[in-house]
């Protein structure tokens, strides 16, 4: 895997160019900020600083951390600001930080932690977070052309309710003067 996300950084971002993931990508972010506003962060596996960079805009201090220089490289073309430092680390194998953070971010990361080990990462991480520390993981699920179907009718269903419940409002208001119309 090393190796892999080592060859393939110079095209990483591209992950996030599909238009298909514009409108996740505008709610994640907000969503993001929100939680790191004015805190201090530790990122594992942050990669080419997508989500760093979302982040930087807001929290008081990042210390994002993957095992490969590469995708770090791409990162520091970002220009995050000097509140931010990038390291090399294995999620794993964290240094000690001179002090405990306030959030925990591994965004896309979730997936590659094999079961057995996934203890082992969650006492780790913890211990280089505060006791009541926020851990903010974004991830991807496999949706199936069968789900988004599915999805789709019931898009379809709610909307069609909404039509008829306002086609009953409108039938229940009385004839003539429509609200607020002046005589
Ligand atoms: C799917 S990418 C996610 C990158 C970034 N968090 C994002 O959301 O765009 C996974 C990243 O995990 C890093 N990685 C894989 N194993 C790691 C490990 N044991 N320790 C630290 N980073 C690791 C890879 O170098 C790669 O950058």
């Amino acid at each position: 895997m090393k190796e892999y996300y080592r060859q393939r950084a110079s095209q990483y971002d591209r992950f996030y160019e599909v238009p298909e993931r514009y409108h996740d990508l505008v709610g994640l972010k907000a969503w993001l900020v929100e939680r790191v506003r004015g805190r201090t962060v530790l990122e594992v596996a942050a990669g080419t600083g997508y989500w760093t960079e979302v982040a930087a805009t807001a929290a008081e201090a990042i210390t994002a951390t993957d095992y490969n220089h590469e995708p770090l490289s791409i990162a520091v073309d970002r220009r995050l600001g000097p509140h931010v430092t990038l390291l090399t680390a294995d999620a794993y194998a964290m240094p000690k930080f001179a002090c405990r953070f306030e959030v925990g971010m591994a965004h896309l990361w979730w997936s590659h932690v094999e079961r057995q080990r996934r203890q082992e990462f969650l006492s780790h991480f913890a211990s280089r977070l505060q006791p009541q520390a926020t851990l903010l993981m974004i991830d991807q699920t496999y949706v199936g052309r069968k789900m988004l179907e599915r999805r789709g009718r019931r898009a379809a269903q709610k909307s069609d309710h909404r039509h008829r419940r306002l086609l009953r409002a409108c039938r229940a208001r009385p004839r003539g003067r429509a609200a607020g119309q002046r005589g």
